[in-house]
């Protein structure tokens, strides 16, 4: 516990999570992709939050690249840093979820003890979905679309996850989806499907329409 943290008491407002999730018509969660760069977090969590967007759910997206602008730009990408990093996304994506939002997050999260870290912070069972993005090491670097492999393997950016940083691989991912040679639209799929399988949106695309 932090120093400041010993004289804070935690206040209960009066609308409950519950409340707000009944008001929306489903729960929240959090869509934990993690994997190398390139892997194709990003991508597919904003494909998959635009789907959710569109069939009627309340959503949220945060972005590794995005929260070093603002909430994390005081950290670097040491071991150290990077589970700082993690700590503080898992603590905001727990608020969006308690406000029963379907959040996305697309974190490289190379530590597995970072990642379990956040997944235990979640107040509630299957809150956490953690979705590896499985794509190998030499295609991420051939696809390498914001040229930092190019950049790792020029010796012009260290701690670089998958060249001198390490990554270390789920264990018990709820989701596996393999993005080598498959169409963005397929692996989208596998997404919905499982959260539909799982009850976290419903059966059937019929939301949409009710809103409108
Ligand atoms: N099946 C697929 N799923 C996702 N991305 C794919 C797929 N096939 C090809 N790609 C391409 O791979 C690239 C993935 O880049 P993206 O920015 O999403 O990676 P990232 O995992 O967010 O990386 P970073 O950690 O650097 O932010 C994109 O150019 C995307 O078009
Ligand atoms: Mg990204």
């Amino acid at each position: 516990m932090g120093e400041g943290s010993r004289n804070v008491f935690w206040q209960v407002g009066s609308v409950s999570r519950e409340d707000r999730e009944a008001r929306r018509g489903h729960r929240g969660c959090v869509l934990w992709f993690t994997g190398l760069s390139a892997s194709g977090k990003s991508t597919l969590a904003s494909h998959v939050e635009q789907r959710l967007f569109d069939e009627g759910y309340f959503t949220y997206m945060l972005d590794g690249d995005n929260v070093r602008h603002g909430l994390c730009t005081d950290l670097g990408f040491s071991h150290e840093d990077r589970t700082e990093n993690i700590r503080r996304v898992g603590e905001v994506a727990k608020l969006f979820a308690e406000a029963g939002a379907i959040v996305a997050t697309a974190f490289i999260s190379p530590y597995r003890a970072d990642r379990d870290h956040v997944r235990d912070l979640m107040s509630r069972d299957g809150d956490f979905v953690e979705v590896f993005v499985s794509c190998p090491l030499e295609v991420c670097e051939h696809r390498d679309p914001k040229g930092l492999y190019e950049r790792a393997r020029a010796g012009e950016i260290r701690d670089f996850t998958g060249i001198d940083a390490p990554y270390e691989l789920p264990e018990a991912a709820e989701l596996v989806v393999e993005t080598q040679d498959r169409e963005i639209s397929e692996c989208v799929d596998q997404i919905i499907a499982y959260l539909r399988q799982h009850g976290y949106i419903e059966a059937a695309v019929s939301r949409a329409s009710s809103l409108s």
